[in-house]
């Protein structure tokens, strides 16, 4: 496809119909595929031409999907996985194994940290946290001889951090190690992190890649820039023949453009078979036609009601990125000047019980542990997600008991406002 612009991108790039085929990209709801012999067959395990062989590893759908995700990225391949946990499991798993070492923001998903602070750390990748805001001697300082991943959000969930992705760019590629770069809550519409530095780039498609709140799943996509072979030590996994897959050496085969998301797939899917269904697949992609039409709603929204927030005599705080006045303002206006999502966080004065009076008397936002869909959502993690923690307890992890999270949905903006403006009121009542 030519280099279309991100709009055109959007509803059209990854799936090009020849004459009289389907113009809507087809579910191939099939498990298995049929060959006249066992040497084409063969040809396919043995990576010689490419095909399909069996859904676990690979279905057209899903690459249709996953083309369209690499060009709004601007990488070179991509792949779907069957939720962004498995996203971003699978990117630091492909190049990170037993006795490896990872540096991550302390900024992230809280699955995400889970993930790499206690899952990750069983099967023996240690890490090691760092906050978004460090210098880069503190960024250095976390690096050892076994580090081979660095790992960050750009917008992070819930804490609405924004990383300096060429400061964490550039301080990973000079200790020889790629940046992989979370990039769910801007979207490819709001920020393009490979433009920045990044060498590869996940997504929970759950959330606006989706944009609907109807399926779980998540991407991974590759820059095709991270030289591996220069770094040939550290990564065996790709430039070491693998004796699983034919002694075929990733790197030397598939090149920069191609060794990633090719090992990713051949071992990875293959041996944990966290691949999304084509029906995901079709659906994620109805999402993603609309995605640079819903984006600047969100975002309006988010900015409205962000500027409402911060003059309610109940409201503590207000954090939104794109808020002037916002800690991380000049940072996003940086990486992403149209805007970067519809997710504010504020603090209600009072605590949990204000927090929970306020929650209760909202009529039009719903009450959901879910973020980034057309419909506005609100979390108050002291009394769901975070309810076993004393005030105290939430405080020291940074997380007020008065914190709300609200998911600005691409509903009017007025009636958004109103819907606060009356929960607020409750308050004082
Ligand atoms: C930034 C981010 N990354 C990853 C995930 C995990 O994605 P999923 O729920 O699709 O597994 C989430 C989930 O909320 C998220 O917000």
């Amino acid at each position: 496809m030519p280099d279309y612009k991100l709009d055109t991108k959007c509803v059209q790039a990854g799936y090009t119909p020849a004459n009289g085929e389907p113009r809507q990209i087809p579910i191939v709801q099939s498990t298995t595929f049929k060959y006249d012999t066992s040497e084409e067959m063969g040809k396919l395990f043995d990576l010689e031409a490419s095909g399909y062989f069996y859904t676990r590893l690979q279905n057209p759908t899903n690459d249709y999907v996953a083309a369209k995700i690499a060009a709004l990225e601007g990488g070179t391949a991509a792949m779907l996985t069957s939720s962004g946990q498995a996203a971003n499991f699978f990117a630091l798993f492909n190049i990170c194994q037993c006795g490896d070492h990872i540096v991550a923001s302390s900024s992230i998903y809280g699955g995400t940290f889970n993930l790499i602070a206690v899952t990750m750390v069983k099967m023996g990748i240690s890490a090691t946290f760092i906050p978004p805001d460090c210098t880069e001697e503190e960024l250095n300082a976390a690096f050892q001889e076994n580090t081979k991943a660095v790992f960050g959000e750009t917008i992070a969930n819930p804490a609405l951090t924004v990383l300096d992705i060429e400061l964490f760019a550039k301080v990973a590629h000079a200790h020889g190690v790629p940046l992989i770069v979370d990039n769910t809550f801007p979207t490819p519409v709001n920020c393009r992190p490979i433009e920045w530095g990044a060498d590869i780039v996940t997504h929970s498609t759950t959330k606006y890649l989706d944009g609907h709140g109807a399926c779980v799943g998540g991407a991974i996509v590759d820059s095709g820039r991270f030289d591996w072979m220069a770094h040939k030590d550290k990564y065996p996994g790709l430039c070491t023949p693998d004796e699983s897959y034919h002694g075929i050496t990733y790197a030397e085969k598939f090149g920069k453009e191609g060794a990633f998301i090719t090992k990713c797939t051949a071992q990875l899917m293959r041996d944990f078979g966290s691949i999304q269904s084509p029906q995901h697949a079709f659906i994620l992609n109805l999402g993603l036609e609309s995605l640079h039409v819903r984006m600047p709603k969100h975002v309006a929204n988010g900015l409205a009601v962000a500027k409402f927030l911060t003059e309610r005599p109940e409201v503590d705080s207000v954090s939104y990125p794109g808020l002037p006045g916002d800690r991380y303002y000049a940072r996003a206006q940086k990486y992403m000047p149209n805007g970067g999502c519809g997710v504010v966080s504020f603090v209600i004065k009072g605590g949990r019980a204000n927090a929970e009076k306020f929650m209760n008397h909202l009529k039009l936002a719903a009450v959901e542990t879910h973020v980034a869909d057309a419909r506005t959502c609100c979390l108050n993690p002291a009394t769901s997600t975070h309810r076993q923690m004393t005030e105290e307890q939430l405080e020291a992890a940074g997380i007020p008991a008065g914190l709300v999270r609200m998911s600005c949905g691409l509903e009017d903006a007025d009636d958004l406002i109103a819907d606060l403006k009356q929960a607020l009121e409750q308050i004082s009542c």
